[in-house]
């Protein structure tokens, strides 16, 4: 197993695993610290059966299932497929900076993507390392979310979802709050908790006092310095840690087939809570 750092002491490509096979302990040890120490992990040339998939995220913890079962393979709830090739909810465009279901009470610790049909260009998947983030932050605003907490909607106004949820789904996920600064459930490690396609509202502050307090948190995540612009190619696997990066999605062809599968696993229930 080598390991090639991507990104400034972040993001770590892995060569010499075979995803599709099983791990030994010692294998899955090594790549599970690595991981969680650079915060994603790129596999290339990977060739995944949904099985394989779902065996993998199951050796990090008990598998996530998306609220919206329209988007989830027929075969597995547990794989969700993100694609344009039908028009169910079809993938396109932009997808704003976020983490994943941070509007959720115990949100999803990994998320696993696995490119299956890559656009020629475009779609790339970005990912802010929101403890540097957090580490660089200028004493003020350092001083400013020190213990504050915010407010995460899957339907935030003006944030248009992929799938609109319906009202069954909705209720199942009504807003909920996190802290802004949230400790890494295993590392001493912080990082700013930033979700900006979800996050309605910091600490009680006036609308436009929050506004513009996580458009300056954001602006500051997404300096350069912080951030892996990952350019996929068929075959790829990406794996990222929800605690301490949050991501986007470019902007990519819409008459190009784009297919990728997803899987995610949650932390063990006591660590569940971000705190
Ligand atoms: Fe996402």
């Amino acid at each position: 197993m080598d390991m090639t750092l991507l990104a400034s002491d972040f993001a770590v490509r892995i060569d010499g695993v075979d995803l599709s096979q099983p791990l030994d302990d010692a294998d899955f040890n090594r790549l599970r610290d690595l991981w969680m120490r650079y915060k994603v992990a790129v596999f290339r040339d990977q060739s995944l059966e949904d099985d394989h998939l779902l065996a993998l995220a199951r050796r990090f913890g008990r598998l996530f299932v998306h609220v919206q079962s329209q988007l989830v393979s027929p075969d597995h709830k547990e794989v969700m497929y993100a694609t344009n090739r039908e028009t169910k909810a079809p993938v396109r465009g932009v997808l704003e900076w976020h983490t994943d279901q941070s509007y959720t009470p115990k949100p999803v610790f990994g998320t696993i993507l696995y490119g299956i049909e890559i656009p020629d260009h475009g779609g790339e998947t970005l990912f802010a390392d929101l403890s540097a983030a957090y580490d660089s932050l200028p004493d003020d605003l350092r001083r400013r979310v020190e213990g504050l907490t915010a407010v995460f909607s899957p339907v935030k106004p003006g944030h248009e979802r992929r799938a609109p949820l319906r009202a069954d789904q909705l209720e199942e996920i009504p807003d909920v709050t996190h802290p802004l600064v949230r400790t890494h459930p295993y590392l001493d490690r912080k990082a700013l908790y930033l979700s900006p396609n979800h996050i309605k509202a910091i600490g009680g502050l006036p609308q436009q006092e929050s506004d513009a307090l996580l458009a300056d948190l954001t602006a500051h995540a997404i300096r350069p310095e912080h951030v892996y612009c990952h350019e996929w190619r068929p075959g790829d696997v990406l794996m990222w840690d929800n605690t301490s990066v949050m991501h986007r999605r470019n902007d990519f062809p819409p008459d190009q087939p784009r297919f990728h599968k997803r899987t995610g696993f949650y932390l063990p229930e006591e660590l569940g809570i971000p705190a």
